[in-house]
């Protein structure tokens, strides 16, 4: 399908612009990048960094048939999505961090956060925005104390590759609708599976405020996280359940 893009010199948040626009009316398809954010938002009410000009910060409105707990297969088929295009363009490995993190060298190099809302009629979603952030360059003063150790770029240098900067976005688009058009048959789960981060590594789950170590052993077709504790019970882990630590 066609996609509406929508190019931003700054914005408070391209995911708040999508919602508004998803209330009124706006039909699936359209998408919002910025160079710039100044109430980027990440989950769980975290901000998300955007300094002007080093990051792709976009938005795509998707009207999906799909009941909450398959919106998972959104923000992960993305997630699958901007590791190939990131592959692509940079020649370098990526990982995915479950659910939706993608990592290069260690380190956090997107983020992906999806909000949707539910049809009271159907049960299904009315809309569902999608969220993409990656930092493509190093912001010139260097990522701010807190994430120089946890964030990185997919470049290194702190150039303004304009040129790649929109070949990766349009990459990830393309990559991500060619996963929407038929995402229940999860055309995506192999590409994501292959680049999970644990899988076969100790994790520490972080379930009901208790701690628990674990052996990560799969990700199963709805995109849980299988694993396997310490006195041999497995359990399989659904995203807004728990949090995993590696
Ligand atoms: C996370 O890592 O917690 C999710 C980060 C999501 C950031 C993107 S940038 C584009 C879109 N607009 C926002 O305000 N957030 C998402």
């Amino acid at each position: 399908q066609q996609l509406r893009l929508e190019v931003y010199k700054t914005i408070p948040s391209t995911n708040e612009a999508v919602k508004i626009l998803a209330a009124t009316g706006e039909a699936e398809g359209k998408v919002i990048l910025s160079e710039e954010q100044t109430a980027g938002r990440g989950r769980n009410g975290r901000p998300f960094f955007s300094p002007r000009g080093t990051g792709i910060y976009m938005s795509i409105l998707l009207r999906p048939k799909l009941s909450a707990a398959e919106s998972i297969l959104l923000t992960t088929s993305a997630a699958a999505a901007v590791a190939l295009a990131i592959e692509s363009v940079s020649g370098k490995d990526t990982q995915i961090k479950w659910v939706n993190d993608v990592f290069m060298d260690g380190k956090k190099v997107c983020g992906i956060l999806t909000e949707a809302s539910l049809s009271l009629e159907n049960g299904l979603l009315d809309y569902a925005v999608l969220g993409i952030g990656i930092n493509v360059t190093l912001p010139a003063a260097g990522f701010p104390d807190g994430l120089g150790g946890i964030a990185t770029s997919v470049f290194s240098e702190s150039n303004h590759y304009d040129d790649l900067r929109c070949r990766l976005a349009a990459e990830v688009l393309n990559h991500f609708m060619e996963y929407y058009a038929h995402l229940t048959d999860r055309p995506f789960l192999s590409e994501y599976r292959q680049r999970i981060l644990s899988l076969g590594k100790p994790v520490t789950v972080m379930k009901d405020n208790k701690q628990r170590g674990a052996t990560a052993i799969d990700i199963d077709n709805d995109c849980r996280l299988k694993v396997r504790y310490e006195n041999g019970d497995e359990e399989y882990l659904s995203s807004g359940e728990v949090s995993i630590t590696i």
